[in-house]
């Protein structure tokens, strides 16, 4: 740098020759040159804490547990694996190049999940195949488990809502109690080495349920609706038959009972933890539509409006569908589960 400006300076006719000696000149050009080096560090320093600040600022922002409780997850940024299955029986045609999501709705028996199947099989892209664990011979064993996974994940199970070639999700629902919880190691495993994303679905008033478990296990044999047992009704008429069994529930071990639901729910959520998830309320899915938007999201779908036909079959208030509601009113009074005896979903 020195010899530049010492050659500019030669080269420069107007300006004056300098008379001060080269070695002066010399040394304050190098302390020029330090202390512009000194000054740079600084400034770039700057820039680096303020850059891994904004970095620091971003994981937080991404870890922070979402002040919304219904989706727990941590991992839920990230996004599902994708994949591109080659089904045996048929081929993909136009959307053999469509990335496909696995999915798995875990839930409970009257929680919703019939409802909030049909919601998601009314996307053009989404396969939900039922609970297709019921059937005992499937849950044998994990090996019987597995090949059934591998076939729904495989787009060779058919059911009515099956999308086939143009699936981008596909997946089912599973109750906790059908081989869920027993083998929560080995499908926990098979969830993260295949990319299975968790969608839970929890009811968060345990005593509506409770309701609705007990009139539709009394309609199992009851039979209300014109000698055929129904689960899930699609008009007011029918909801109003089947509410119209008032169910007794027992004092006495209703507390217990419900903090057993709850544990089972908590278990689960311990067990799965470490897969990609998310965790939906099915009474939040009723009063904030936007909550099938996360899902979709969580998903990777393109959004669409999604409905569904069913009806709700317990409406207004509860104590109109118990026919020991004072006992049951007096029970819960006073516990952790009295709001339950209040709301409205
Ligand atoms: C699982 O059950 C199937 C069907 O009953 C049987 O063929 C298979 O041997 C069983 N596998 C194991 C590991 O027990
Ligand atoms: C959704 O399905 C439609 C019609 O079957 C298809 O054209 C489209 O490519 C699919 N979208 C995705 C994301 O798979
Ligand atoms: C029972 O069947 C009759 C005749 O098919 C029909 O009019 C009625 O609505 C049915 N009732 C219910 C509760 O489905
Ligand atoms: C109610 O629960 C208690 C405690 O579990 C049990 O001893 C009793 O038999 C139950 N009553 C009925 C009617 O099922
Ligand atoms: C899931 O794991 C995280 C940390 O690994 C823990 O903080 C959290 O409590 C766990 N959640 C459940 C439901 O066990
Ligand atoms: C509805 O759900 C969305 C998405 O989860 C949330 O951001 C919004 O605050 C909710 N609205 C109400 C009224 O709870
Ligand atoms: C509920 O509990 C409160 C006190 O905790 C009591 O005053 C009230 O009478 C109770 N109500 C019923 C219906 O038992
Ligand atoms: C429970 O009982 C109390 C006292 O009889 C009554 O005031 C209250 O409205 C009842 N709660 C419900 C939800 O019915």
């Amino acid at each position: 740098m020195a010899e530049f400006i010492y050659l500019l300076n030669k080269d420069t006719v107007i300006i004056k020759p300098p008379k001060k000696s080269p070695l002066f000149l010399r040394t304050i050009v190098l302390l020029f040159a330090m202390v512009c080096g000194v000054y740079i560090c600084i400034i770039c320093l700057k820039q680096i804490t303020s850059v891994t600040k904004i970095k620091f600022h971003n994981i937080q922002v991404i870890e922070r547990p979402s002040a919304d409780s219904s989706i727990v997850s941590r991992l839920e940024a990230q996004v599902p694996t994708l994949h591109y299955p080659k089904p045996e029986t048929f081929s993909r045609g136009e959307c053999t190049q469509n990335p496909v999501r696995f999915f798995a709705i875990l839930s409970m028996q009257r929680s919703g999940s019939g409802w909030f199947e049909t919601l998601l099989n009314s996307h053009i892209n989404v396969s939900s195949n039922g609970e297709i664990f019921s059937a005992m011979e499937r849950r044998k064993n994990v090996s019987t488990i597995v090949q059934t996974l591998e076939k729904v994940y495989n787009l060779d199970w058919f059911t009515s809502a099956s999308k086939n070639e143009c699936s981008a999700a596909v997946g089912f629902k599973w109750m906790l109690n059908q081989g869920l919880l027993e083998h929560h190691r080995e499908i926990v495993e098979y969830f993260n080495h295949r990319g299975v994303s968790a969608i839970f679905l929890f009811r968060r008033n345990l005593l509506r349920r409770m309701v609705s478990v007990l009139a539709n296990s009394h309609d199992r044999y009851a039979k209300l609706l014109n000698g055929t047992h129904k689960s899930h009704v699609h008009s007011q008429e029918e909801a109003k038959a089947l509410s119209s069994y008032k169910p007794i529930i027992n004092s006495t071990s209703l507390i217990s009972d419900l903090k057993e639901v709850e544990m089972t729910a908590l278990k689960a959520l311990g067990y799965f933890n470490s897969t990609r998830h998310m965790v939906v309320y099915y009474e939040d899915l009723v009063t904030n539509h936007t909550k099938l938007r996360d899902v979709q999201e969580f998903l990777g779908l393109p959004h669409m409006e999604l409905t569904s036909r069913q009806v709700k079959i317990h409406k207004g208030s509860l104590s109109d569908f118990v026919k020991n509601w004072d006992d049951v009113n007096k029970t819960l009074n006073g516990t952790e589960y009295e709001s339950f005896l209040r709301a409205d979903y």
